[in-house]
């Protein structure tokens, strides 16, 4: 497969500073080789940068960095568009704000080829705020309000041509759900699978679930990865974690589950906060985490049953 990495070094999307230096932290921990010792051919394109801006007040004024968003937002959109037309887009976070972006450039895409896009949103949190709803004004707790054309961002935030159905996003990890969130997502049709849901049903039923919808709907899949989907413990670097995280073993069983459905056709790897890491172990484990996604696998032949 052609990989492009593409670096969106966008930082104040979130709480606290450091995830602009998550791409060098992806690239250091050997994510490029990673793929291509799986046979696969990578070109890195470098690091996005947004075009000049004004910051924009906002009637919520929690709300923080609306215009240096936006300016990020639209670079990541025309990017995320132009670089699914061939081969598999893996976008280098930044905070989770980079989805606003990626995720509407690939639903552009997927509308041109006549295909529904899905979304697997692996996360402790649901990010559904809209600009009037944030408490803390981090947009990086926005993106799927907006992807899925919720109102509360017009004016400020690009209109959008092809909101993604809230039928095709599932979210896998949720944890930490604030109040406004919770009950503006109970009126969509979004998937939540929250931790409870994962220890009584275990992560393999979901995700097959999940994958047998998008193959029966001939979806795009795209996958966005927030560092603090994971146990803490296991992965430091991200300035929001929350206890009781998806373990080692499941998180590579999703990889490798969505690897073998081969429906996957675009990544983001985000809120890796290399200032908080631990000698590079969580920018690691991202990136033996995306080599399952991309097909690594503990014996060289498909797994067995029985
Ligand atoms: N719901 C919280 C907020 O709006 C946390 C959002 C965390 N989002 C993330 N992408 N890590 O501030
Ligand atoms: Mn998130
Ligand atoms: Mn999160
Ligand atoms: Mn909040």
């Amino acid at each position: 497969m052609d990989c492009t990495l593409i670096g969106a070094p966008l930082q104040i999307g979130a709480g606290q500073l450091g995830c602009e230096m998550g791409p060098s932290a992806l690239r250091i921990a050997g994510l490029r080789t990673a793929l291509e010792e799986l046979g696969h051919s990578v070109k890195d394109n470098g690091n996005l940068s947004p075009r000049a801006f004004d910051e924009m007040p906002h009637p919520n004024k929690a709300v923080h960095h609306l215009g240096e968003t936006v300016a990020w937002v639209e670079a990541l959109s025309a990017a995320a568009y132009e670089h699914s037309k061939a081969g598999m887009p893996i976008f280098l976070g930044g905070d989770h704000a980079i989805s606003a972006g990626t995720v509407p450039g690939l639903a552009r895409r997927a509308a041109e080829l006549g295909r529904p896009l899905f979304v697997l949103w692996l996360d402790a949190h649901t990010d559904f705020h809209t600009l009037e709803t944030t408490v803390s004004g981090n947009l990086h707790g926005t993106p799927v309000a907006y992807y899925t054309g919720q109102t509360g961002f017009d004016g400020f935030f690009p209109a959008l041509a092809h909101p993604v159905a809230t039928q095709n996003v599932c979210m896998i990890g949720i944890r930490s759900v604030d109040a406004a969130e919770k009950a503006a997502i109970r009126t969509t049709g979004i998937t939540v699978h929250d931790m409870r849901v994962i220890d009584e049903h275990g992560v393999a039923v979901l995700v097959r679930n999940f994958i047998e919808r998008v193959r029966a709907a001939n979806g795009l899949l795209h996958v966005s990865f927030d560092v603090d989907f994971l146990e803490p413990d296991i992965a430091p670097a991200v300035g929001t974690t929350v206890p009781g995280g998806a373990t080692f073993r499941e998180a590579h069983l999703i990889m490798e589950m969505l690897h073998d459905s081969g429906l996957v056709t675009s990544l983001d790897i985000v809120e890796l906060n290399p200032f908080l890491d631990e000698r590079g172990k969580t920018a690691r484990l991202l990136v033996d985490l995306v080599a399952s996604l991309m097909g690594k696998r503990v014996m060289d032949r498909p797994t067995v049953t029985g």
